[in-house]
């Protein structure tokens, strides 16, 4: 059983340890409940060992599954799940940054920017609190500068990166209109010469730079001297290899090895959509799922056959026409004659289960989450920095809510 972890709280020094270690255990001990896809599977390997779970969740509805996928621990689904469901509440509870009251931002400088996106700047800035105050802001990947903008204060000086120049360009003329003096530089932070924007005297934020780009921050930062930073990360498969690569030797002597699949659980949680964008992912899931029927079929092979992602306009087509298209795509034998009626229904049975199997799966996603970033705050850490690491917002205003705050004591 892993440590018994005080969840109340924002983690700090030694916390961030415990709660990495006990997380890197859990993770580990069941990573064949989490790590194959139902999606690619017809039977899952733990199935053989929890057959009266696995028969349970195959029963329920397609409308079940979407009820219980943002919150899978509530679900009341038999054992092993109910155990895991509470280890999985417990290892992942992270307590909320403290909050102070921002300076009211004097520009109107929410105009353009959408609502959502504010309250979340908002969030993020109000969390932000630093032994020192911030001379030199850096916004890193910072779209049109916003996050910038809401922090600069009078004597502060701001500085954007961002490699769209439209957005650049957009965030100059933002920056203009609103009187406010930010240098915006268009510039590949993954590029060599990155490193020379930085210096110790900045201050760097990233809110939800994905993958590379923050932790290349998180590694020049480091390098540089920097003071302080605050990230809060996102897209934690956006990477150029094809392996995570640890930052922390705690997480370097760690066992867990994860592909870029296993990196994608974390944001895999589905975004509120609207009935018809919702109708038409189903569609394409169910009618993948019967496809890979038909081919485990025509190959001969009870192997699954990745698709590339196709133009919505496919699902226009009839369900027959569909199928023999993508079956012309990757080049497989003539199909014979098919009852495509029970095979689209087939697809569609198929969806219900695996989007239930794939509640499993979902008491990993933030676990396996918040090893990520657990890995990220102990490298900085090891760097010397004092790290907190908490939450700034509630989920429903973004669910990648993690902010790692660190500064050199
Ligand atoms: C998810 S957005 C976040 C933008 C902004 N921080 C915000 O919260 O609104 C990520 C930003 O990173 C930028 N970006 C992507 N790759 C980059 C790179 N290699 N160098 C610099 N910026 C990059 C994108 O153009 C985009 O503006």
């Amino acid at each position: 059983m892993p440590a018994k972890v005080d969840d109340s709280h924002v983690l700090t020094g030694e916390t961030l340890l415990a709660r990495f270690a006990a997380l890197d255990a859990f993770l580990i001990k069941h990573q064949a409940l989490w790590k194959p896809r139902p999606f690619t599977h017809r039977q899952l390997p733990w199935e053989a060992s929890y057959p009266e779970l696995a028969e349970w969740l195959r029963g329920r509805s397609l409308e079940e599954a979407e009820q219980s996928h943002n919150q899978p621990c509530l679900l009341d689904a038999p054992e092993p799940f109910a155990s895991l469901a509470a280890l999985s509440l417990e290892l992942s509870t992270v307590g909320e940054l403290p909050a102070h009251a921002l300076e009211a931002s004097g520009h109107r400088l929410n105009v353009d920017v959408p609502g959502r996106k504010w309250q979340q700047i908002e969030a993020f800035a109000s969390r932000l609190q630093f032994a020192d105050a911030p001379s030199h802001w850096l916004d890193w990947c910072s779209g049109k500068g916003h996050l910038g903008r809401r922090l600069l204060q009078t004597g502060q000086q701001l500085t954007c990166l961002e490699y769209d120049p439209a957005l650049v360009f957009s965030g100059q003329a933002l920056s203009q209109r609103h009187q406010m003096h930010a240098l915006h530089v268009e510039q590949d932070v993954l590029a060599a010469d990155a490193a020379s924007f930085l210096n110790a005297d900045h201050t760097p934020v990233a809110l939800h730079a994905c993958g590379d780009l923050h932790v290349r921050l998180i590694q020049l930062a480091s390098a540089e001297g920097c003071k302080q930073l605050a990230i809060a990360p996102c897209c934690y498969n956006r990477i150029r290899l094809s392996e995570y690569q640890p930052l922390s030797s705690s997480a370097k002597r760690s066992d867990l090895q994860l592909s870029l699949e296993n990196l994608s659980l974390p944001t895999s949680e589905t975004v509120t959509a609207g009935a018809r964008v919702r109708r038409q992912r189903d569609t394409s899931m169910a009618r993948r799922l019967a496809f890979d029927l038909l081919q485990r079929q025509l190959r001969g092979m009870d192997e699954y056959l990745p698709t590339p992602s196709l133009p919505s306009a496919w699902l226009d087509k009839s369900f027959a026409d569909y199928c023999h298209h993508l079956a012309a795509l990757k080049e497989l034998s003539t199909i014979g004659p098919q009852d495509w009626s029970a095979l689209e229904g087939a697809g569609w049975q198929r969806l219900a289960e695996v989007r239930n199997l794939e509640l499993l799966r979902g008491l990993f996603r933030r676990p396996l989450e918040l090893w990520l970033v657990l890995d990220r705050a102990l490298f900085l850490f090891e760097q010397g920095y004092a790290v907190r690491l908490g939450t700034f917002c509630e989920t429903p205003l973004t669910p990648r809510n993690f902010l790692i705050l660190a500064e050199r004591p």
